[in-house]
């Protein structure tokens, strides 16, 4: 049975992991900082020397966007360095796979079709730079997946539809851009996702790529749009109004397009995407 270590652990995907374990029968630890910090090699070493594992999902990184403007060093020491940890422990451990996470904001949003693996990266933020590094020093290793995902929200931790839910109900009168258009992510589907890759390998169904893949759900929209289908959702009282980016100043550059292209996913692991609103649908099922 595949033995799964899965670091960051406490974040949103870490904890949509943990609640789906019991579904799949390979068996599942979680770390998060307190229990293994990545910024030390030597503590990932001997953790992978008493606890041998055939895979690690890193799920730990610097997700603070806006933040990380101001923060560039410790945007790097997360998004960066660590992945360096990682890839540097995996050539000690070569029965090890590592899953790592990346993001849409490695792109500048410039291309009006979704987004390929294999389109150019140009990030328009620090955040977008700390992530696309942390991807280069994976991108040919054979033993390395990367997830690239957009949008995510979970029913755990701080998200925009958590926001969202919160302020509606206070009945605050909100402004949200509606000229950022991409796919919202609900992190059960991408945990679900990881999970059942790793079953599939297991099980001899697959067989391994290594490589970048797109994960994010189906559909479009903006976050306008999202913010309305969370309003419509929970039947709020609230009024949101569709506002210009350069109406809402924020310290990082988003990306004005970031739809990511699913195919590759579909084809090579057979991952089945759900649509983005019935995933809301789900996510708002168990949070109100
Ligand atoms: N959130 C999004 O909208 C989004 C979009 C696209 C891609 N992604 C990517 O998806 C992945 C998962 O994101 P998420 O939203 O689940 O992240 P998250 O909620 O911010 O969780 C990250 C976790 O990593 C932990 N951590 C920080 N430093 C660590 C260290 N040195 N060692 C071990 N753990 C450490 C954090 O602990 P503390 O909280 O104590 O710092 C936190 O529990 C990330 O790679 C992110 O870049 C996210």
């Amino acid at each position: 049975m595949s033995q799964v270590l899965v670091t960051g652990a406490k974040g949103q995907l870490g904890r949509e992991i943990k609640k789906l374990r019991n579904l799949f029968s390979q068996v599942y630890t979680f770390t998060d900082i307190k229990e293994l910090d990545l910024t030390d090699v030597d503590a990932i070493e001997r953790r992978l020397n008493s606890h041998p594992v055939d895979y690690i999902i890193n799920c730990a990184a610097y997700t603070n966007v806006d933040g990380a403007e101001s923060d560039p060093e410790g945007a790097m020491l997360l998004n960066r360095d660590i992945v360096i940890n990682l890839a540097r422990v995996l050539e000690k451990f070569p029965g090890t796979r590592l899953i790592h996470i990346s993001t849409d904001y490695i792109f500048p949003g410039k291309l009006h079709r979704p987004i390929r693996e294999d389109d150019t990266p140009d990030p328009l933020s620090i955040y977008g730079r700390t992530k696309l590094e942390g991807e280069k020093i994976l991108h040919d290793h054979p033993r390395a997946l990367i997830f690239r995902t957009s949008w995510l929200y979970s029913i755990f931790g701080r998200n925009f539809v958590k926001s969202m839910i919160n302020r509606l109900d206070k009945k605050e009168e909100l402004s949200v851009v509606y000229d950022q258009v991409g796919s919202p992510t609900y992190a059960e589907d991408l945990a679900k996702a990881i999970m059942k890759i790793i079953s599939d390998l297991e099980l001899g169904e697959k067989s391994f790529v290594p490589g970048i893949f797109n994960f994010s759900n189906e559909g479009v929209c903006s976050w306008y749009d999202l913010a309305i289908e969370v309003c419509r959702q929970i039947s709020c009282g609230g009024s949101i109004q569709p506002v210009e980016t350069s109406a809402y100043p924020l310290p990082a550059k988003r990306p004005p397009y970031s739809v990511l292209n699913k195919s590759k996913i579909k084809e090579v692991y057979g991952v089945e995407v759900p649509y983005w609103r019935d995933s809301l649908v789900r996510c708002i099922k168990d949070l109100v």
